[in-house]
């Protein structure tokens, strides 16, 4: 995994959005997953900056959500169909068929999951996932004790993650107990992984994916497992960090060793 450390989530947005404009730039085409909730806004603005700035065409980018709660009309003010659509999708110039999203109300749960894997693997699989990570450690809703190699599938919701989640609906029984999600497997897939991380309160889980075991208990911890994988954090979520001076100083020499090694 290679952690990069920011002044703040400004400048760790400023960072993710910097490597998805470098890769998009090399084919002029791009295939994104991409997550929900409030980590990645700060991201998804300066996409939509850098679409408005005329220096990223979405034309030929093709999207792929990671979750989506189980029991949610798209239309649903809560659904990620609808975070997608307010936060990104309408703000930039995506083909409606190069969106991708995992239906809270699929009529068939596994033939419907199957099918989501399959367009995946039809259009060549996703260059870039963009992932949050809970306090629990998990990414999409692959929550602690999830198969390390699990694919797209239902997945029931922990205590925690409910709790969470509870404030954002008006009514008790309307709050999601369950979710669909793209699985550990199936996210590891991705040819390059940008995990975004901000604040004090996801420093445990930060800390635990990147230093601790790989275990299936701290879900994000898979990713050490994988070639391409950035950790985009703030000073906050870094902070428990015990080489966060080391991954400091490699980052801000990165540039210069390359050059000498070239
Ligand atoms: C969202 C998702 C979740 C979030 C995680 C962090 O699509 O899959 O794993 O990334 O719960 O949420 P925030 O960013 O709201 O702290």
């Amino acid at each position: 995994m290679e952690i990069i450390i920011k002044t703040d989530y400004e400048a760790a947005c400023e960072e993710a959005a910097r490597i998805i404009l470098r890769a998009w730039k090399k084919r002029k085409s791009l295939v994104l997953g991409l997550a929900t909730g409030r980590t990645p806004l700060g991201l998804y603005e300066k996409l939509i900056s850098l679409h408005k700035k005329g220096e990223m065409d979405f034309s030929n980018v093709i999207a792929f959500s990671l979750d989506e709660y189980f029991g949610l009309d798209e239309t649903h003010p809560q659904s990620f169909a609808r975070y997608m659509d307010d936060h990104l999708y309408r703000h930039i110039n995506i083909r409606p068929e190069n969106i991708h999203r995992l239906s809270g109300r699929p009529a068939e749960i596994e033939e419907h999951c199957r099918a989501y894997e399959r367009k995946i693997r039809s259009v060549g699989g996703i260059d870039i996932q963009v992932l949050g990570i809970g306090k629990n450690g998990h990414i999409g809703f692959n929550e602690p004790g999830s198969s390390l190699t699990s694919r797209t599938r239902l997945k029931s919701l922990t205590r925690e993650t409910v709790e969470a989640n509870a404030p954002l609906f008006k009514e008790e029984g309307e709050v999601p107990r369950f979710s669909l999600t793209m699985g550990i497997g199936t996210i590891l897939e991705s040819r390059m992984i940008l995990l975004l991380a901000s604040g004090e309160d996801k420093a445990d889980a930060v800390a635990r994916a990147a230093e601790g075991p790989l275990t299936a208990f701290v879900p994000a911890s898979v990713l050490q497992l994988h070639p391409q994988a950035k950790c985009i954090l703030d000073e906050e979520a870094a902070s428990r960090l015990a080489l966060k001076d080391y991954y400091r100083w490699t980052y801000e020499n990165k540039e210069k060793f390359l050059a000498r090694l070239t």
